[in-house]
C-alpha cells in the first residue's frame, strides 16, 4: 500500500511548478472576486485584513497541503488515507473533493461570462455605450438562458481537454506560455486606469483603511478570499504538491505564489477601483463590478477594442489554469481511488459538475426565483464554499500536520531529507500549532455566528 504508485505523471521544471500553481492561485479570485468582495466591505480596511491574513495563515496552510501531497504522492483523499491509515482524516479528502464540485460549477459559470466578453470584444460591442447601457447589457445577459450555458459548457470543454493531456504535457505545458502574457497585461491596464480623471477617490477607497467599516463578517470575507484565492483549504495544492520533484524547495515555491497572487489581486484593485469611482459605478455593485467597469475604460481609452479583446482573453486564460487545477483534484481522486483511466475520470467528473454548473449559470435566469438562506444557487455555492468549506478545510489540513504527523515528518520533507535549511521551522510550527487553527475557528466561528465576542 505504501509502495510510489509507478510511472505517476508530474511537473518537468521548477518554472513549471510555480506556472501551474500560480496558474491556480491566480484567477477570477483576483480579478473579479476580490475587487466586488473588498468593493462590498470598505476597501481599505479589508485589504489590510486580507494581507495579513495571507502572510500568518494561507503560506503556512500553503506549506503544509505541498508537504502532505509530495510526501504522499497521491491524491487529496488518497494522501490522507495512506499517511493516516484507519483513520478518519480522509475525510478532509471527501470534503476537498466536495468543494471542488462546487467551486468548479459557479466558477466555470464566470469563465463563461469571459467567453461572452471575448465575443463581444470581438464585435465592438461596447463602443458608445455609458455605464448604465453596459450595466444593462451585462445584467440581461446574465438573465438570460442559453448563452450563459452554452458558454459554460465550452468552457468545462476546454479544461477537460487539457486535463485529458495529462499534468506534463496539459497542465504545465499551459500554464508555462499563458501565465506570464496575463502580467504585461493587468500592468498596462493598471496604469490607464490611474491616468483616468478622478482615479485618486478610487486608490484613497482601496487603500485608505476604514476600520469602522469591519465587522465579523468583513473578516471572514476576507479569510474566505485569501483561502479562495490562494487555491488552499480543499486539496488542490495537495494533488499539485504530488506532482512536484523531490528536490524543489517548498518553502520558497509558496511564498512566491502567494506573493504572486497577492501582487496580481492589488493590481486589479488598482485597475478596477479608480475607473469605479471615475464613471460614478457604486463599489458595492457586486458579481458584475468588471464586467461593467472594464468595459467602460475599454470604450474610452485609444485602442480600446484591441485592449478589451485582449483583457478578456486573459481574464478567461486566467480562469483556465484556475479551472483545470480544480477539476484535476476530482480526476486525480477518481482515477487513483476508482480504478478509472484518466480519460473516463474527466468525461465522468465534467459531466457531473455539468449538472450543478448549469444551474449556476441560469441562477439569474430560469433559475432566479430558487432562494436558499437568501441566496441564489451560484450565491450559495461562491459562499458556502468559499467562506466554509476552505476554512474549514484549512483548518483540519494545517491540525493534521501539526498535530498528527508531527515536527520530524514536516521537517523532513520540507526540509527535501535533510538537503535545505529550513530555519523557519520554529515560526511554521508555531503558526500550524496554535495561530493558523485558533484564528481560523475564531474567525469562522464568529462569522457564521457561532460565536459572540
Ligand atoms: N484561486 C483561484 C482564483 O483565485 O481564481 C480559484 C480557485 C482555484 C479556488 C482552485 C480554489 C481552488 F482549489
Amino acid at each position: 500500500m505504501s509502495i510510489q504508485p509507478a510511472g505517476r505523471d508530474s511537473f518537468g521544471s521548477r518554472f513549471g511548478v510555480i506556472a501551474a500553481t500560480a496558474g491556480s492561485a491566480i484567477g477570477l479570485g483576483n480579478i473579479w472576486r476580490f475587487p466586488y468582495v473588498a468593493g462590498e466591505n470598505g476597501g481599505g480596511a479589508f485589504l489590510i485584513i486580507y494581507l495579513l491574513f495571507i502572510l500568518a495563515i494561507g503560506i503556512p496552510v500553503m506549506m503544509s497541503e505541498f508537504l502532505i501531497g509530495r510526501g504522499a504522492q497521491r491524491n487529496v483523499f488518497g494522501s490522507f488515507k495512506l499517511l493516516a491509515p484507519g483513520k478518519p482524516w480522509y475525510l478532509i479528502g471527501l470534503m476537498g473533493v466536495a468543494a471542488a464540485f462546487m467551486i468548479l460549477a459557479f466558477y466555470t459559470a464566470v469563465a463563461g461570462w469571459t467567453l461572452e466578453y471575448i465575443y463581444l470584444s470581438l464585435i465592438d460591442g461596447f463602443s458608445g455605450m455609458n455605464s448604465e447601457q453596459l450595466d444593462v447589457m451585462f445584467t440581461e445577459f446574465r438573465g438570460g438562458t442559453w448563452r450563459p450555458v452554452l458558454w459554460f459548457l465550452l468552457f468545462m470543454g476546454l479544461t477537460a481537454f487539457i486535463i485529458m493531456s495529462g499534468v506534463k504535457n496539459g497542465i504545465e505545458k499551459y500554464t508555462k506560455i499563458l501565465m506570464p502574457v496575463l502580467l504585461v497585461i493587468l500592468v498596462i491596464l493598471s496604469v490607464r486606469s490611474l491616468t483616468l480623471p478622478g482615479a485618486g477617490k478610487g486608490l484613497a477607497f482601496l487603500f485608505t483603511p476604514d476600520f469602522s467599516k469591519i465587522t465579523t463578517s468583513t473578516i471572514l470575507e476576507a479569510l474566505g478570499q485569501a483561502f479562495f484565492s490562494l487555491s488552499i483549504g480543499m486539496g488542490t495544492l495537495i494533488t499539485y504538491g504530488s506532482y512536484i520533484a523531490k528536490n524543489e524547495n517548498l518553502g520558497s515555491t509558496a511564498v512566491s505564489v502567494a506573493l504572486a497572487d497577492t501582487l496580481i489581486a492589488v493590481l486589479a484593485g488598482v485597475a478596477i477601483f479608480p475607473a469605479v469611482f471615475a464613471f460614478g459605478i457604486e463599489p458595492g455593485s457586486g458579481e458584475g463590478l468588471v464586467f461593467i467597469t472594464l468595459p467602460n475604460i475599454f470604450q474610452q481609452m485609444t485602442g480600446g477594442y484591441f485592449f478589451s479583446l485582449l483583457f478578456f482573453i486573459l481574464l478567461g486564460v486566467a480562469a483556465l489554469t484556475s479551472t483545470i487545477s480544480v477539476l484535476e483534484v476530482i480526476v486525480a481522486y477518481f482515477v487513483e481511488e476508482l480504478g478509472l483511466t484518466r480519460k473516463k475520470a474527466t468525461w465522468l467528473s465534467t459531466f457531473s459538475v455539468s449538472v450543478l454548473g448549469i444551474m449556476c449559470a441560469l441562477s439569474w435566469g430560469v433559475m432566479r426565483d430558487v432562494n436558499i438562506l437568501g441566496f441564489n444557487i451560484f450565491g450559495l455555492l461562491n459562499f458556502t464554499s468559499a467562506n466554509i468549506l476552505l476554512p474549514l478545510g484549512g483548518l483540519f489540513i494545517v491540525l493534521f500536520v501539526a498535530w498528527y504527523l508531527g515536527r520530524e515528518k514536516a521537517r523532513d520533507e520540507l526540509s527535501n531529507q535533510g538537503m535545505l535549511k529550513v530555519t523557519y521551522m520554529p515560526l511554521f510550527l508555531f503558526i500550524v500549532k496554535f495561530v493558523a487553527p485558533i484564528a481560523i475557528a475564531l474567525v469562522f466561528l464568529q462569522g457564521v455566528g457561532l460565536l459572540k465576542i
